[in-house]
């Protein structure tokens, strides 16, 4: 089989560190961007340039990484009739990409879209994680090609919207443990302990939290949240004790304040014996 030919449509910081892969990798590989002075680094390495989306897309997979849907939107249609393999890594919403899944089959495009789960400096290196979703023929079809990224080439299922939804749900955890920590950094700054000084300690609840996440999605899933081993009740005056201090250091609780009202609002409806899993029947507003 002839080596796969691959084009990069946006080089913004992601687009860019996925071109420098597949040029790393040896693939003969073809840039464009809206602003032509960014291709000048890849062109720099062995990458071709090119003047025109249409002329990128003369390659076997045109891996897509632009601001967000709407832009993808404005290239689509350039790439139609070209046959090349669209494989689109933009972020976006699952709404977002299925729609793009569907203009790109009215296109007549072969399409796949991906969600890139690391920053651009583990693009290319065994840690990269890219998610993808859709036709699984077309992932397994190009798997080679797209494992230039490095690391793991995760397909999930062939609803185009599940690496974006897949990716929005890591981002939901991602932020919120970075959220705590930036509060709990506050409220224990205000005391005097450095963020580095708490660091390790951080580092063992989120090591007693891999365990816990475990415990909830079990149940979460069983629909059964049992409090022999932690109650709400219990839970709400801890969470009150973490509000307070942090009130009385004025840092914003709002951090806290969000477990501690949902923990307050299953307790109330009468949850109070159950365990920390029966928020997420809070969440679904149940
Ligand atoms: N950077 C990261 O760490 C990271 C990590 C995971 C996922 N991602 C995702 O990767 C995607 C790209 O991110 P990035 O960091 O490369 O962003 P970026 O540096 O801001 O680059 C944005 C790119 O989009 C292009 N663009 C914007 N609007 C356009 C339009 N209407 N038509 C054509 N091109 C257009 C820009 O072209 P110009 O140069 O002409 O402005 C540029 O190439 C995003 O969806 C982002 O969420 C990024």
């Amino acid at each position: 089989m002839s080596t796969q030919s691959v084009a990069v449509v946006g080089l913004g910081a992601m687009g860019s560190a996925l071109a420098r892969a597949f040029v790393a990798a040896g693939r003969p590989t073809t840039v464009w961007n809206r602003t032509a002075a960014r291709a000048e680094p890849l062109a720099a390495i062995g990458a071709s340039v090119a003047g025109t989306v249409e002329e990128a897309a003369a390659t076997d997979v045109t891996v897509v990484c632009l601001l967000d849907s709407a832009a993808v939107e404005e290239v689509l249609p350039r790439l139609a009739g070209s046959g090349t393999v669209v494989v689109n890594l933009t972020s976006a919403t699952p709404e977002q990409s299925r729609d793009l899944a569907r203009r790109a089959a009215a296109f007549g495009l072969a399409y796949l879209d991906g969600a890139i789960m690391v920053p651009v400096p583990l693009i290319g290196t065994p840690q990269a994680h890219v998610l993808y979703s859709g036709d699984r023929e077309l992932f397994e079809r190009h798997r080679g090609t797209l494992l230039d990224l490095g690391g793991e080439a995760e397909h999930l299922g062939a609803d185009p919207g599940l690496a974006a939804l897949y990716d929005l749900g890591m981002l939901d955890v991602f932020f919120a443990g970075m959220t705590s920590f930036l509060h709990a950094s506050a409220m224990l700054g205000a005391d005097g302990v450095t963020a580095r000084t708490f660091l390790p300690y951080a580092e063992r609840v989120l090591d007693v939290l891999r365990g816990s996440i475990a415990g909830l999605a079990g149940q979460v899933d069983a629909d059964s949240h049992p409090g022999d081993e932690d109650n709400l009740t219990m839970d709400l005056a801890a969470l009150a004790h973490v509000v307070a201090t942090s009130e009385s250091r004025g840092v914003d609780p709002v951090v806290p304040r969000l477990s501690h009202d949902l923990t307050r609002a299953a307790v109330e409806a009468g949850h109070g014996r159950d365990g920390y899993s029966r928020i997420v029947t809070v969440l679904r507003g149940a």
